[in-house]
């Protein structure tokens, strides 16, 4: 399959609901091996800087974007993606999406593509609210990010901090191999040898960033997860022996299961609501030799009578997470997140049901949002009497990301990582 053909089902498919990054699996099989980088990069740069590029494109238009047609929106963002952020040459790039898109079918749209792309590659205008006079609109346009979250971001944090925020979001981000077991001290030598390099990532013990070789040739080479530092993070908050019995009441793919597994003298339970998902931590778990049992429940309502550790690493609007997931920021509102913070309130009570006197409750999330996080423990805490914050100590992590409470909040344009959060709660009568 063309890439740019196959990026274009990505963005077709997407825009229909499905999640871009199952569409790509699915898809990038069907193109050549050196071709599936660029359909890759088309296709998430085109969902991730939808918003600048929809800008660019209104800008070269006197059609309103609203009465193009899906289809050919579609293959003008992908032709603009590609003669103003790679820089591909304007001949290239306008005569081959117009090729493909003549081939797959949009061929009464074809003229007006053709004439637009052609406007966008001569168009040397800035068409981008300024950033001083008006941080939002440029947040929002430029920056490729929901006006409603740049909103809420520039209430809490400075203008410099939240730009930071969003030119991470907007970055693809990097492989990252977490190592599960210590290896030999030539093993990494030898690994390259076989033509899998990794460079040690400081301050982030364990963590790797994956330089030569693809993900699987990692994984068939290592014993070892594809992991951000800061999930791997929210694992460190358990310290080096995790009590047993553990259960990861929100385990799937598994990639937190296999840390605690890995350094837990006894049985981990790894459940989740999803059938399909539980199959992925099985899986991870027999590649690794880790014993974790497996089993489909809604953590309201675990699946064990009482466990000395518990992970409920919950479902969240994933707003540290955005680089990663680069369709998701246009699924989320307001309303989304108000149901995720009631069914994490939900969780959290089902789970603190099952944790033993003197066990630990280890609450995270993949949101910077305050509701998700350390909202959510206050209000938690406040109608649990059992249970006190069990504050982490600074000096365990790397530096800031340790809050003045207590608990772990790794932000993305600090830390050079993933957003991520963790409380850790004891139960204490
Ligand atoms: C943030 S992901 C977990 C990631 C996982 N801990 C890891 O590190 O690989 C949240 C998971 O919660 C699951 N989930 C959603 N609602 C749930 C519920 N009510 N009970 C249990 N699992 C749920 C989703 O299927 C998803 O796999």
């Amino acid at each position: 399959m063309n890439p740019r053909a196959a990026a274009h089902r990505i963005l077709a498919e997407t825009r229909q609901g499905s999640f871009a990054d199952q569409v790509a699996e699915r898809v990038l099989p069907l193109v050549a091996q050196r071709d599936r980088g660029l359909a890759l990069e088309i296709a998430y740069g085109c969902l991730r800087l939808r918003a600048r590029l929809d800008r660019r494109i209104e800008a070269c238009t006197d059609r309103p974007l609203k009465r193009i047609e899906a289809e050919v929106l579609d293959w003008l963002r992908s032709g603009t993606y590609e003669l103003t952020e790679l820089r591909t040459p304007s001949h290239a790039a306008v005569n081959e999406t117009v090729k493909q898109a003549r081939r797959a079918g949009s061929g009464a749209g074809t003229g007006f593509l053709n004439a637009v792309l052609r406007a966008v590659a001569s168009d040397e205008s800035d068409p981008f609210p300024d950033a001083r006079e008006d941080p939002v609109g440029h947040m929002s346009t430029h920056g490729s990010h929901p006006e409603w979250l740049v909103r809420r971001w520039l209430e809490r944090w400075s203008k410099h901090e939240v730009s930071a925020l969003i030119n991470h979001g907007n970055r693809p981000p990097p492989v990252v191999v977490r190592l599960i077991a210590d290896l030999p001290p030539d093993a990494l030598a030898a690994v390259a040898r076989d033509g899998v390099e990794v460079a040690a990532l400081p301050p982030w013990p364990r963590s790797y960033r994956l330089e030569r070789g693809t993900p699987v040739e990692a994984l068939e080479r290592l014993p070892a997860v594809i992991q951000d530092p800061a999930a791997s993070a929210v694992v460190d908050c358990l310290g080096d022996e995790i009590r047993a019995p553990v259960y990861d009441a929100c385990a799937a793919p598994g990639t937190k299961t296999m840390g605690l597994a890995a350094r837990t003298n006894g049985i981990v339970v790894a459940a989740d609501a999803s059938r399909r998902r539980i199959g992925r931590v099985r899986a991870v778990a027999a590649r690794l030799g880790l014993p974790v049992a497996t089993v489909v429940a809604d953590a309201r309502g675990p699946a064990l009578a009482s466990a000395a550790t518990v992970l409920a690493d919950v479902p969240c609007t994933g707003t540290g997470v955005l680089r990663r997931r680069p369709d998701a920021r246009w699924r989320l509102d307001r309303d989304s997140l108000a149901e995720l913070v009631e069914l994490q309130r939900e969780i959290l009570d089902g789970c603190a049901g099952i944790v033993e006197e003197g066990g630990t409750l280890l609450y995270s999330t993949c949101s910077l949002e305050s509701e998700e996080n350390e909202m959510q423990v206050e209000a938690f805490l406040s109608r649990t009497p059992g249970f006190a914050r069990d504050e982490l100590r600074p000096g365990d992590f790397p530096n800031g990301c340790v809050t003045p409470a207590g608990d772990l909040f790794v932000r993305p344009w600090a830390h050079d990582a993933d957003g991520s959060y963790a409380a850790r709660l004891r139960r204490v009568g």
